[in-house]
């Protein structure tokens, strides 16, 4: 039993559309998040940058405290998860583009042609190919990069036009010339858009990998035998920047609960904190 939160991080909010199905599933969990908005987006960033980011990142939620380190964020798992599994050898760690594959592989035939979204450095690693094909090389998968949609969600630019023309921008041609039948988010901010490409695309399968996250987090805490029984802390959630519209998600997520929302500058090294 081990009742200290799972640490979670991402370049911004998007990490947090995995905190709905890991509460479901684990309810007696806390979390610690980092949300790194004032230097998003990573997608379009150098991996050595991103990398820095990241283990300054870890860091901070190994020194608060976290029992584990979820990468919910697939560039940062596609370039830096070797690396800071380096970096802190005792601490459990997982990626999201691990579990990602798996779901693909179990709700996709060679019958499929499956197309994977994400950022510039998610698509340019290829890990999504290779985890997939670690599973089943058989399986038919195409990827392209649309680096433009972290942006827009980060400024809650959604349920509008824009949103939309850019999806079809990134979108219409690869579905059109691949002949796609299934899409995967392969970024944890894409599921805030997902209504806007099922509206655009309704016969699309939509795959969202984010209660497989939450399945190998168990899984990984009970091998770890360190799942919680009844813990004391409390749910915080950090931002470098701590914008309007990450407040707003935290709170559609726990609209019922009390969370405290802390705002940690990285540069000073100040805390401010805010009560909901
Ligand atoms: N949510 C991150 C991901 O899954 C977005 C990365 C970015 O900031 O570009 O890749």
């Amino acid at each position: 039993m081990d009742n200290r939160p799972i640490g979670f991080f991402d370049s911004g909010l998007g990490g947090l559309t995995c905190i709905p199905n890991l509460i479901k599933l684990l309810p007696k969990e806390k979390i610690i998040y980092f949300g790194d908005t004032a230097r998003t987006p990573y997608g379009s960033k150098a991996a050595s940058t991103i990398k820095s980011f990241s283990r300054q990142i870890a860091d901070f939620l190994v020194n608060h405290d976290a029992k584990m380190i979820v990468i919910a964020c697939n560039t940062v798992s596609a370039t830096c998860l070797t690396d800071l599994r380096q970096r802190y050898p005792n601490v459990p760690m997982i990626g999201v583009i691990q579990p990602a594959a798996e779901r693909i592989v179990k709700t996709c035939s060679t019958m499929n042609k499956i197309g994977i979204i994400g950022t510039k450095a998610t698509i340019a690693s290829s890990a999504y190919k290779q985890q997939v094909h670690d599973l089943n090389c058989e399986l038919e998968l195409y990827e392209t990069p649309c680096p433009a949609f972290v942006p827009l969600i980060e400024e809650g630019i959604i349920q509008n036009d824009i949103m939309d023309l850019t999806i079809k921008y990134y979108m219409d041609d690869f579905i059109l010339e691949n002949r796609l039948d299934t899409i995967v988010l392969g970024c944890t901010h894409y599921p805030l858009i997902r209504s806007n490409i099922k509206r655009l695309y309704p016969t699309l399968r939509i795959i969202n990998p984010s209660e497989e996250v939450a399945y190998s987090i168990k899984r990984t805490l009970k091998e770890e035998n360190m799942l919680a029984e009844d813990s004391d802390f409390e749910n915080v959630f950090y931002a470098s920047d701590l914008s309007e519209n990450f407040v707003n998600m935290i709170d559609r997520i726990f609209y019922a609960e009390d969370v405290k929302v802390k705002f940690k500058n990285l540069e000073l090294e100040t805390v401010e904190e805010t009560q909901k």
